[in-house]
């Protein structure tokens, strides 16, 4: 295999032709992947199956390349009409290019065969909330460490509530933007880790950018309910600047204490999503539509509504919670993270 790559390198620095090939990698989602070896144009062919989403579309890839297109064959894809991933944009009549480097998006189906509109995920990105999970679980302060992680939690609480009282659209967008930090920071500090020691992480990095891209998601989807006003987004400018050098700091110097923190602050996020359903159920919040980005990612219904967002965002909170006192845990038994496999793909 490693023969196949290296003539091929070569074949093609050296003629310039056309002619190349590429190995796929394996897919590292649920999809099952069979990977075609081609000498045409589109190199390697991809066909996944996993969870039905691709509509059977093959998913073209140029990997092991990261050499710029020769500029003759970019004029002439650019010149045809038929390239796809090409797309006017109607308003602006701009030519809209959803391709890099040649490289042309396959056409992505939902299960019931429409076009997937997002670039910001894909189906296989999705997920079905586990709504079992326990919503009372709480992590009884044991020691000093867990007593001052659960004050210092406790104590922030003081200013967002006096800050957004029941304002918990805003509270909850605010919010969501310093909760995609932690896992960040843990997923960067631990893929630092691995890289200097040589080892394996037990999937804690994956682990861990998860759950900040699953905090992400949250705030994308809190934006299409809330518009942040000019201020607000002056103070994330300013929380986000303090919260993650301080978050960097502390998981440096005590990861227990970082992870503890943070499955304090998901016990306080279920408070809140708890008491924003309870509004929603009062009618003091009105119980709108789901925007369009919740119901594809969690895989919705599609008249599902801002009540179904909020009880799967919940749930999240939840899982983030466990990740971070089982974390914690292992550190205060003095093992490594990577000693316990990490919980990948629960939500
Ligand atoms: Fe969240
Ligand atoms: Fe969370």
């Amino acid at each position: 295999m490693n023969q196949l790559m290296v003539r091929s390198v070569f074949r093609h620095a050296i003629t310039g032709s056309k002619y190349s090939r590429y190995i796929s990698s394996a897919a590292a989602s649920p999809l099952s992947a069979v990977a075609v070896v081609t000498s045409s144009d589109e190199a390697v062919v991809v066909r996944g199956q996993g969870l039905g989403f691709l509509g059977g579309a093959p998913w073209s890839w140029r990997t092991m390349s990261t050499a710029a297109e020769p500029e003759a064959r970019k004029v002439e894809k650019e010149s045809s009409t038929a390239v796809p991933g090409k797309k006017k944009n109607e308003e602006s009549g701009e030519v809209v290019v959803s391709s890099y480097w040649g490289i042309s998006r396959p056409k992505i189906t939902r299960e019931d065969g429409t076009e997937w509109p997002w670039n910001c995920f894909m189906p296989w990105e999705t997920y079905q909330s586990d709504l079992s999970i326990d919503l009372k679980k709480h992590h009884v302060p044991k020691n000093f460490t867990d007593k001052f992680a659960y004050r210092t939690v406790k104590l922030l609480r003081i200013p967002t509530d006096i800050f957004f009282q029941r304002r918990y659209g805003c509270r909850a967008m605010m919010l969501e933007t310093v909760a995609a930090v932690p896992g960040m920071v843990g997923g960067m500090l631990l893929h630092l880790r691995s890289l200097r020691k040589f080892q394996q992480s037990g999937g804690w990095i994956k682990a861990l950018l998860e759950e900040a891209e699953n905090e992400r998601m949250h705030l994308m989807t809190m934006v299409e309910l809330v518009k942040p006003k000019w201020y607000e987004r002056l103070l994330v400018l300013t929380v986000q600047g303090v919260f993650f050098n301080s978050f960097f700091v502390l998981y440096l110097l005590s990861p227990k204490l970082a992870h503890r923190i943070v499955g304090y602050l998901e016990e306080e996020a279920i408070h809140s999503y708890t008491e924003y359903l309870q509004d929603i159920d009062s009618g003091a919040i009105e119980n709108v539509p789901a925007p369009a980005i919740a119901i594809d990612y969690w895989r919705l219904p599609k008249d599902a509504t801002l009540k179904d967002v909020i009880t799967v965002v919940r749930a999240d909170e939840a899982h983030h919670r466990d990740v971070n006192h089982f974390a914690s845990d292992l550190h205060f038994q003095g093992k490594e993270l990577r000693e316990a496999p990490a919980p990948l793909s629960y939500h």
